[in-house]
This record gives structure tokens, sequence and C-alpha cells, in this order.
């Protein structure tokens, strides 16, 4: 913990008390902890309080504190109070990485979650299969996708794991050109992403027929919307039939669009997306739409990396994504091709 934050904490902690007992919702700070970009206090409320009357407290509480936000939460350690670290921590994808260890094929390393515990996505568990990243511009979605694809090569060899990069801009996926994981090189052109996407519904027909899975393909898709929108029904089609069957094919899309509505996706392919993971939105609505369900608060993060992992009904994960600088990443993509990816790289 920096030397500054301690008194921070401290004068923070005696502000929640005092705002809340002069609310009369008298309440202890009992405990807390640092994330690399949030603080949380946990909260023992005096037994006759209810939870409704501190959760209205929150604009005033985070006008106290002098936080540009502030969310009040239930949690395993009671109520928790959330705020901005106002010394924030990177969190690498690299030094993440060492710390992890080996993890099972074809098992993505995603960043931090809130108590500090490294989250990863095992792209053939039945909770992931498809992820689809959303979040308003500069959110950090093409950041989470290139973290998800260096992850995916540095910790499974070629022949265990298979990907394709697919972005209409033509950007995200450039350092990865070279790397021996690649089915195809990467895609931009509206026609060659036509036929990438035609090409996988092909080996997903293969694999069926021969009741294959091995090796997993993971499909790394940027700008979804744009493509969707450019490429017409062949594309739409092509992956909407990818959503619903790719699974058993061990076929993994993982796409990441700013805002997944009706108007562009079709609500068969956004069914088929177990695993959502939503940065900052700018609606409570946009919210709703990103994760497919309310109560994820998706339009309170923070941006750069602040996302929330919603699968299912359980409650949402917050977490902060591993970043890799694009330097890294292209060194890697490098590495990866010069050693044919034969020993793990640093
Ligand atoms: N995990 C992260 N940690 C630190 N900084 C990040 C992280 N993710 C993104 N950023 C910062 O935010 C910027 C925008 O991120 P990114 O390009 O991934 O956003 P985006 O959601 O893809 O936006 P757009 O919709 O405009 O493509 C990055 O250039 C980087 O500076
Ligand atoms: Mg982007």
């Amino acid at each position: 913990m920096g030397d500054k934050l301690r008194p921070y904490l401290e004068y923070q902690a005696d502000r929640v008390e005092a705002v809340l007992s002069a609310h009369r919702a008298p309440s202890r700070v009992t405990g807390g902890t640092v994330g690399p970009r949030l603080i949380r206090f946990f909260l023992n409320p005096a037994p006759h309080i209810r939870f409704a009357a501190i959760k209205r407290l929150a604009d005033d509480l985070a006008l106290a504190l002098r936080v540009p936000n502030l969310d009040i939460g239930r949690g395993r350690e009671g109520v928790v109070v959330t705020f901005p670290n106002p010394e924030p921590q990177e969190v690498r994808l690299l030094s993440l990485l060492e710390e992890v260890g080996p993890a099972p094929v074809a098992t993505a390393v995603l960043g931090l979650t809130e108590d500090g515990a490294p989250l990863l996505a095992r792209l053939p568990a039945p909770e992931v299969v498809h992820i689809l990243i959303a979040g308003t511009t500069g959110s950090g979605k093409s950041a989470l996708l290139r973290t998800i694809g260096a992850s995916l090569v540095l910790t499974n060899r070629p022949d265990v794991l298979r990907l394709v990069c697919i972005d209409p801009k033509g950007r995200a996926f450039a350092g990865l050109r070279d790397v021996p994981h690649l089915a195809r090189p990467p895609v931009s052109e509206p026609a060659e992403i036509r036929e990438a996407l035609q090409s996988l519904v092909r080996t997903m027909e293969v694999r069926d027929q021969r009741g294959e899975r091995q090796p997993p393909l993971a499909v790394l898709i940027d700008e979804l919307a744009e493509l969707v929108f450019t490429g017409g029904d062949g594309v739409s089609e092509a992956l909407t039939r990818l959503a619903q069957r790719g699974r058993e094919a061990g076929i993994h899309l993982i796409a990441a669009t700013q805002r997944p509505s009706a108007a562009i996706l079709s609500g068969l392919m956004r069914a088929n997306f177990p695993l959502r993971l939503v940065g900052k939105v700018v609606s409570a609505t946009d919210a709703r739409v990103a994760a497919g369900r309310g109560g994820t608060n998706a339009h309170l993060l923070n941006g750069r990396g602040d996302f929330v992992a919603v699968s299912g009904g359980e409650a949402p994960i917050r977490f902060q994504v591993a970043y890799i600088e694009e330097e890294s990443f292209r060194r890697i993509g490098r590495e990866a091709a010069g050693a044919g990816n034969q020993r793990r790289m640093r």
C-alpha cells in the first residue's frame, strides 16, 4: 500500500461513519480491501438499520468522500461500499500469467477480480463457450481481446489451440500476424471476412460429422456490429450458426461490440453467448442491453478495463482487465513466430 493511502483510508472511513451517523444510519467500517483500481469498505450497520436506508445515501457518501462514483452493495462481507482507488495500479498480463501458473487447455486469463483473485475463462466450459464483449468507446474492448489472444497464445502450444482473428478495422490483432497458432492470417476486408466465416462453418460441419472437437478453435472478432452491418446476411447467418452449434465442434466465438442491440445482432445470436464481459456503458439501458439482464451497474464502471463478467443468473463479477501494451503484444507475436512457441515466453 502506498504511504499516502493509509491516512486517506482512515480519513475516508471516518467520513463514511460520520455521514451515516448524521443520516441516522449508524454503521461501523469493519474492514475492506484495496484493489488495483477499487477500494472497498465493509460496513457493519447497527441492528435496526435497513440496507435500503444505507443504499439511499450513495450520492451523499460520494460527495462527502469526494469520489466520482460510489457503489453500495451486499456481499459476503455484509454491506460493501466501493469507490475508485486514487492511486490506481496497472494490472499487467505478463506478471499475472506468471502468478497464475499452468492453466487448463484453452483457458484465457482476463484480469483480477475485486478480491484480487485472477479471473480465468476456460473456453470449453458450458458457462463460457462463446464470449460477448460490450462497452462504450474507450472502455477497453479491443485491449481485452488482445489480452485473451495473448494469454491463449502464451499458454497453449499451436497444436492444442488454433486461432482465427477477424477485425474490420484491421488494427486489433496486427501483433499476432505471424504466430503459429493462426489457422489463417488475420482478416479485415469484407469479402475475406465472409469467406473466413463460411470456411469456419464448413469446418464445423466436418467436425460435426466426424464427432471431432479438437483442437479448440478460438475466433477473435473485433467490431462485431460493424462486421454484421457491412457484411450483410451471409455474415450474420454464419455467425448465428457458429454461435448456435459451434460448441460441439470446439469452435468458440469471442466477439466485441459497442452495443449488442437487437437492431443489429439477431436474438438468436445474442442468446448463444453464455458469458458476457461488459465494460463501461453510457446508460442503465445500455447496461441492460450489453449484459442481457439488469442489475450489473455497468453504467457506473470507470472505463479503461473496468469490467463485469456476467454469466447466467449468477452475481456479476467485477474485474480489472489485465493489460498488455501493443508493444509487448507485437513482441510476443514475433517471439512466438520465431520459436514455434516451444518455450514459454515472457
Ligand atoms: N485494461 C486496461 N488497463 C489500462 N488501460 C486500458 C485498459 N484497457 C484499455 N485501456 C486504455 O484505454 C484505451 C482504449 O482502449 P480500447 O482501444 O481497448 O477501447 P475500445 O473499447 O476498444 O474502444 P473503441 O470502441 O473505440 O474501439 C487504450 O488505448 C488504453 O490506453
Ligand atoms: Mg476497439
